[in-house]
């Protein structure tokens, strides 16, 4: 009963008080924010959206979490790299390939985070940092590839053994979610292939769409995952070569504006920034996330204001 010999965090909601474990080392999510409290990124990798919008799990998602499906959302590049390092740095950085990148002179979430001391975390499923905990730099890492790793691709994180400890495995998600001490953003990105075998298995939409139900859906009902969170799913690119990078991206929680059935506003891989940005007030990069278009959601001022408010 190992819970028992933790400290307790209560929560006073309509009339109940609920009791939570709390691990002293790890607070609960502290920077408020004007939509949510927690941004949590899923990126899959190469699917058209005109495919992954007719697989029943992907196209029923939305409705399934308060969601909706943003119908008009692009990458920004091909082939993948270049597309993560834009989600999290504004720019696509003169990346082009998928070979490693090793950016010396931008800045990126982390620093407008840490400015505002909101805890980050990356998350990369068979990732395993070096003995010394110090960033592994390795190309593949059993089904890991660093190129679907923007964390990797800049110095100021690689070189940086305090940030490098935010660089960590899949399986530290549940680890986090036990201890309540999931940050406050959270990029998650899965291996290329789940079940070992041709590396092309993640192109396949019904392999991503099982992947994603199995992963997503037992988290979702966990508050220490879920509450006042922005869960963002998308795709880094289109798996077409041809057409124009037209990916499916969905947003979940209890913040977005559900008015409207889908949301065809023009949105790219820099409105994560933006709406990052937007949330907790943070400046910009002066990158393109200073154009981009935030997610339109609503805000989270009807809430109690101290509803994390302690009674033990
Ligand atoms: C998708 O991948 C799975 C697992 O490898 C395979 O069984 C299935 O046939 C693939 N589907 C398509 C449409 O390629
Ligand atoms: C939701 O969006 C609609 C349409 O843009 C807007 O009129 C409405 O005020 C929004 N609702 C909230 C609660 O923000």
């Amino acid at each position: 009963m190992k819970w028992l010999s933790l400290a307790s965090a209560c929560f006073l909601i309509s009339h109940l008080v609920q009791c939570v474990p709390v691990d002293s080392d790890k607070p609960a999510p502290s920077v408020q924010g004007k939509h949510f409290d927690r941004m949590v990124v899923i990126v899959l990798s190469d699917a058209n959206y005109a495919d992954a919008i007719k697989d029943p799990y992907l196209s029923t998602l939305a409705d399934r979490h308060q969601g909706l499906t943003l119908t008009n959302y692009k990458g920004l590049a091909l082939p993948s790299q270049a597309n993560y390092v834009g989600m999290i740095s504004g720019s696509t950085s003169g990346v082009v390939l998928d070979s490693d990148a090793n950016i010396n002179d931008r800045k990126t979430v982390v620093d407008l985070l840490e400015s505002k001391g909101i805890s980050w975390k990356t998350y990369q499923e068979d990732y395993t940092p070096l003995a010394d905990g110090s960033c592994n730099s390795a190309k593949n890492i059993g089904n890991y590839v660093r190129y679907h790793n923007p964390f990797m691709a800049f110095q100021s994180i690689s070189k940086s053994p305090s940030r490098c400890q935010y660089i960590v495995p899949g399986t530290q998600l549940d680890v986090d979610i036990k201890n309540n001490a999931v940050p406050q953003f959270v990029f998650y990105t899965p291996n290329v292939n789940e079940k070992g075998g041709e590396k092309t298995l993640i192109s396949n939409v019904s392999s991503a769409s099982s992947w994603l139900k199995e992963f997503l859906e037992p988290k979702m009902t966990q508050d220490a995952f879920s509450k006042d969170t922005l869960v963002v799913v998308t795709w880094d690119k289109q798996s077409s070569v041809t057409t124009n990078n037209h990916v499916l991206t969905m947003l979940l929680g209890s913040m977005v504006n559900r008015s409207s059935k889908s949301d065809g506003v023009p949105y790219n891989h820099y409105s994560i920034l933006k709406t990052v940005q937007d949330n907790w007030g943070l400046p910009s990069l002066g990158q393109k996330d200073v154009g981009a278009t935030p997610f339109i959601l609503k805000d989270l001022a009807g809430k109690p204001k101290n509803r994390k408010s302690f009674f033990g």
